[in-house]
């Protein structure tokens, strides 16, 4: 399987590292920063290709690790070139470029798969299945709280190019949440970027908060943070008529070390980005349905978008 990675920054790194553990995989590589794809090919020992086009006339499956402004950009090529690809959460910027990738998919009648890793990770993989699996009866709230400090590189702090925390970040969220309990009906959310604009002051993070009714009338309530001096921490809280599931990634990290910083020591076949990784090429070579469809990926985008437009305007967004 040869697989192409567009964009050579953090999550093409952390993708290119996956693949190398697999037996089979070549890896080929693009980005418009021709100094960071050199040394991207050198480290990882991937293959050089100068163009978009000499990537997809070289690869089996495409995988994009781009800003989620040039997400739509790059599928609607690959799709034209009806390569599979794997497009990095979130879908896109808007509802709008998520609907024109997934008309493209269809039209060509290739596979586009969103990279939605939460449902990859363990933790979240079993309270879903014990929520969906009735094991806390009819569930009546879901807690989720995601973040730590603010991302490094410019571009996800400008709500134009990332969509802010609403979008970059708690898009996690709100897809694991639409995939465990349904239909999402209203969304209302807060955030400090978006509902305190103070003139001249410029917010380095942001908070968000978000609570989503279902069809069902359980209520989920999303806290999503880039103002955490505190690290990273993750945390689930769901309550139903016949019981409750918790997790708290500071109290059960699978390593604490100093600093508070907790790090991954999953055994490789576990590591969610592994697994991800190894699910979509099950689906292009056919042994398998992609584990997310490009639908479930526009929805979490609508959430999305409907928050952002919610802690805009200050009223509550009917889906
Ligand atoms: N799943 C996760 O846990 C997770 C974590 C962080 C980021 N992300 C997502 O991954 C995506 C990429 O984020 P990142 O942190 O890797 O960003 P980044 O800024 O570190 O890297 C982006 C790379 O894309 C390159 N690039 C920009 N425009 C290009 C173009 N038109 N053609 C080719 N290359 C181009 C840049 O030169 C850069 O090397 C975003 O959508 C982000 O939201 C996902």
């Amino acid at each position: 399987m040869r697989v192409g990675i567009v964009g050579c920054g953090g999550m093409g790194g952390v993708h290119a590292n996956k693949y190398a553990q697999m037996d089979g995989v070549e890896v080929w590589a693009f980005d418009i920063d021709t100094e960071r794809l050199d040394s991207f090919v050198e480290q990882r020992g991937a293959l050089r290709a100068t163009s978009l086009t000499d990537l997809f006339g070289a690869v089996d499956a495409v995988d994009v690790c781009l800003p989620t402004t040039v997400h739509m950009d790059v599928v609607l090529r690959a799709m034209d070139s009806q390569k599979p690809t794997l497009v990095e959460k979130p879908m896109a910027r808007t509802v709008e470029e998520c609907q024109a990738m997934i008309d493209s998919s269809r039209a060509n009648r290739t596979m586009l798969v969103p990279a939605h890793v939460v449902r990859f990770f363990p933790e979240f993989q079993a309270a879903h299945r014990v929520i969906a699996n009735g094991e806390i009866g009819e569930p009546a709230s879901v807690r989720l709280r995601r973040g730590g400090g603010a991302p490094k590189a410019d571009w996800f702090l400008d709500i134009e190019k990332s969509g802010g925390i609403l979008l970059d970040l708690a898009v996690h969220e709100f897809d694991w949440l639409n995939w465990t309990l349904g239909t999402p009906k209203l969304v209302c959310s807060r955030s400090v970027r978006l509902g305190n604009t103070v003139e001249g002051t410029e917010f380095r993070g942001d908070y968000a908060l978000t609570t989503i009714t279902y069809e069902s009338g359980c209520v989920a309530h999303v806290e999503s943070t880039w103002m955490d001096p505190g690290g990273f921490r993750v945390t689930i809280e769901a309550m139903g008529s016949g019981g409750a599931v918790e997790y708290d990634s500071r109290v059960n990290s699978t390593l604490r070390v100093s600093g508070g910083a907790t790090e991954n020591n999953y055994a490789s076949g576990d590591d969610p980005y592994f697994r991800q990784l190894t699910a979509f090429l099950k689906a292009v070579s056919g042994e398998s349905e992609p584990a997310v469809t490009a639908e479930e990926g526009m929805l979490a985008v609508a959430v999305a978008q409907a928050a952002i437009e919610s802690a805009t305007t200050g009223q509550p967004v009917s889906l």
